[in-house]
């Protein structure tokens, strides 16, 4: 275990009786608070910020780290994200409806396999409400150095999938001021049909109605076949997406350990050290397909710096954390970034 993270997590996986989502409130309401706290933010600052600035879809990086979707849906806990030395924050998904999401419980700790199962199905409170909280928020930044926000949009469970393309582009427009970049996400399991976006015909239609003003990024999953994905890079290279993001949750279920059998029978998305193999494996072939010409960002079972290095030698231009957010705590975005800073061609 890096750093006293140990300790903090044993109490951390005891909340609610051990109910993962308990754990991720108390979680967000405490990083909340240290939000509204300068002197904690500048104590979390000095101790966990690191700076290995990159320039990528012309957007500049403190450092190539940053928080994967789905962590700070509404963004409630801006500020301190940052302050835990993350170089960018993905906040969302977000859906341009209001919606409370599958019911509980939906998330799950494989705690034998370093992995998660969730099933969350986009609970979040709407494109509108992030945007209100945004304008109140201002700007991102760790101290004076501006942090870049991405926002992630996803269709709202209501709107049928033949009309996804104004459902994103209602979103985008109520966001479009407060991102400076946007993901596509078409790639969530939880969301009945949403992974059928990832299609040529339907994937057109969405990025023609988005690309233009700021950089937008599709996300994708990991269960893609190759040709599958390479249809998704023809398209995102035609209508002038920014990049990709690589990858997205799992309906797979390998490489879990026997003792978290039973959890693996829960419906949704696996991530974590299961996944490793499989984002990397995708982030290198979008790599390889485009001759880098599309950036992409990395995620996927990162839960050590050695697996962030080689998502960098896979072609990652930036590298997100969940589910290593998690087990390994900040001192996991220290080690990757502080590696960053020490070979910068990572
Ligand atoms: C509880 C949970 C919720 C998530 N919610 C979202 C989401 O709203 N949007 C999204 O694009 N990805 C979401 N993800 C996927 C992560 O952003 C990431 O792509 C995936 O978990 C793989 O990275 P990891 O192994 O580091 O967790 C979620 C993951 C988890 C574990």
């Amino acid at each position: 275990m890096i750093d006293g993270y140990g300790l903090a997590r044993s109490a951390l996986f005891r909340i609610g009786g051990g109910d993962a989502e308990a754990a991720h409130e108390w979680t967000l309401r405490r990083l909340a608070a240290v939000s509204r706290n300068r002197v904690a933010l500048a104590a979390l600052r000095a101790r966990y910020g690191v700076t290995a600035p990159r320039r990528v879809f012309g957007v500049e990086f403190p450092n190539p780290v940053g928080l994967a979707a789905g962590m700070d849906k509404n963004g409630v806990a801006l500020p301190a994200w940052p302050a835990l030395g993350f170089g960018f924050v993905e906040v969302g998904t977000v859906t341009a409806h209001a919606q409370p999401g599958n019911p509980r419980p939906r998330l799950f700790r494989l705690r034998d396999s370093e992995a998660v199962i969730n099933r969350m199905g986009f609970n979040n409170a709407g494109a509108a409400a992030l945007a209100a909280r945004l304008a109140a928020l201002g700007p991102l930044a760790s101290g004076r150095t501006p942090v870049p926000l991405g926002i992630s949009l996803g269709k709202s469970k209501i709107t049928p999938l033949d009309e996804a393309v104004d459902d994103y582009l209602a979103s985008y427009k109520a966001l479009s001021g407060h991102g400076d970049y946007f993901a596509v996400n078409v790639s969530s399991p939880n969301t009945p049909g949403l992974r059928s976006l990832q299609d040529r015909d339907q994937l057109d239609a969405i990025l023609s109605a988005l690309v233009g003003e700021k950089p937008i990024l599709v996300k994708i999953a990991p269960d893609l076949t190759e040709p599958a994905i390479a249809e998704v890079l023809e398209v995102c290279l035609a209508r002038g997406a920014a990049g990709v993001i690589a990858t997205n949750t799992t309906l797979g279920r390998d490489g879990l350990a026997a003792a978290d059998a039973p959890r693996a029978a829960e419906a949704g998305g696996l991530s974590g050290r299961p996944l490793t193999e499989r984002a990397r494996s995708v982030v290198s072939f979008v790599h390889r397909q485009t001759g880098g010409a599309l950036p992409v960002i990395g995620v996927g079972g990162l839960l050590d710096p050695d697996d962030a290095a080689r998502m960098f030698d896979a072609g990652a231009a930036l590298v997100q954390l969940y589910t290593g957010f998690i087990y390994r705590g900040p001192a996991l975005v220290r080690a990757i970034a502080r590696q960053c800073r020490a070979a910068p061609s990572r």
